[in-house]
């Protein structure tokens, strides 16, 4: 099948190209890089001819919620028009696990897109899963100031983004469900700040690490382990430590702008 995925350069988009292109699909990435801004989704109708399937892994990074619920309102409108108008059968969407009732910026640019799928022209499917693995290379990025990394007190179950841009392509390649799969979740619970601890040991960064409480829902969700999922999700099989000795954890690329934790 032709298979389209929008924000296919970034942490899980990656692995949803390398995954499409292994099970024999014809890809199409979209994003800034390849001449595709989806905020504006200019010429995007004619780029999307031919195409039976659209991934979208596209993200922002910001501390603003008015940004983030701008930037997934724009990218997904300008999505399902063009799929709408090109005739794409199947939309697939990435969401977060335990978004809903939580005060953060990012959460609210998810629930925003989810609300947008939910009215959808062209039959969905969304998937929700748990922080990557990657997820702590992105703070440790995003989140260093000087000699200290500070990390939000989170209890997580994250998941290897191979695993999950494998998922994305099977239910690409599927019925589409008409709402939320199954949730996606990792095979282990971990703290966020050993986890940015065992990637510095790795990487021979000799920085600290300051686990800091957030305050507010968003805090206590992340403090008390609210965002790992429930006891019904998918399991992922790839450890942390496992993924921190492979080649992904190497080809993790820096978010562009902003700083602090996404989800
Ligand atoms: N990170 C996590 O732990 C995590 C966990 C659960 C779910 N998710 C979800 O996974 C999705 C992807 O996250 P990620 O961490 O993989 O993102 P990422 O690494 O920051 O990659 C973002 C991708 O979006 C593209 N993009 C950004 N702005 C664009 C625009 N205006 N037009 C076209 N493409 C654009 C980027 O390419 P260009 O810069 O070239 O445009 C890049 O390919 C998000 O929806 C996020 O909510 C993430």
């Amino acid at each position: 099948m032709r298979l389209a995925v929008a924000g296919g350069t970034g942490a899980v988009g990656r692995h949803v190209v390398a995954a499409a292109e292994a099970r024999g699909h014809d890809v199409l990435t979209l994003t800034r890089h390849d001449g595709h801004d989806l905020e504006t989704g200019t010429r995007l109708a004619a780029a999307l001819a031919g195409v039976d399937a659209v991934v979208d892994v596209a993200s922002v990074v910001t501390l603003s919620g008015r940004r983030a619920r701008e930037f997934f309102r724009n990218v997904t409108g300008n999505l399902l028009r063009a799929e709408r108008a090109a005739g794409v059968a199947h939309h697939v969407a990435l969401s977060v696990v335990g978004i809903d009732g939580v005060d953060d910026a990012h959460y609210a640019g998810k629930l925003a897109q989810e609300a947008l799928l939910a009215d959808s022209p062209v039959p969905v499917t969304i998937q929700r899963v748990t922080q990557f693995h990657e997820f702590a290379a992105q703070v440790a990025a995003t989140a260093t100031y000087g000699p200290v990394t500070i990390v939000p007190k989170a209890l997580i179950r994250p998941v290897a983004a191979r695993e999950v841009g494998a998922r994305l392509v099977e239910l690409a390649e599927g019925t589409p469900v008409g709402g939320r799969a199954r949730d996606l979740v990792g095979p282990r619970d971990e703290r966020l700040a050993d986890l940015v601890r065992r990637l510095h040991a790795v990487e021979g960064v000799r920085r600290g690490v300051l686990e800091v409480r957030f305050p507010g829902p968003f805090g206590r969700s992340l403090a008390t382990g609210a965002t790992r999922g429930g006891a019904d999700a998918a399991r992922g099989r790839i450890t942390f430590d496992e993924w921190l000795r492979s080649g992904d954890r190497a080809a993790v690329r820096a978010p562009r702008e902003g700083a602090g934790a996404r989800e």
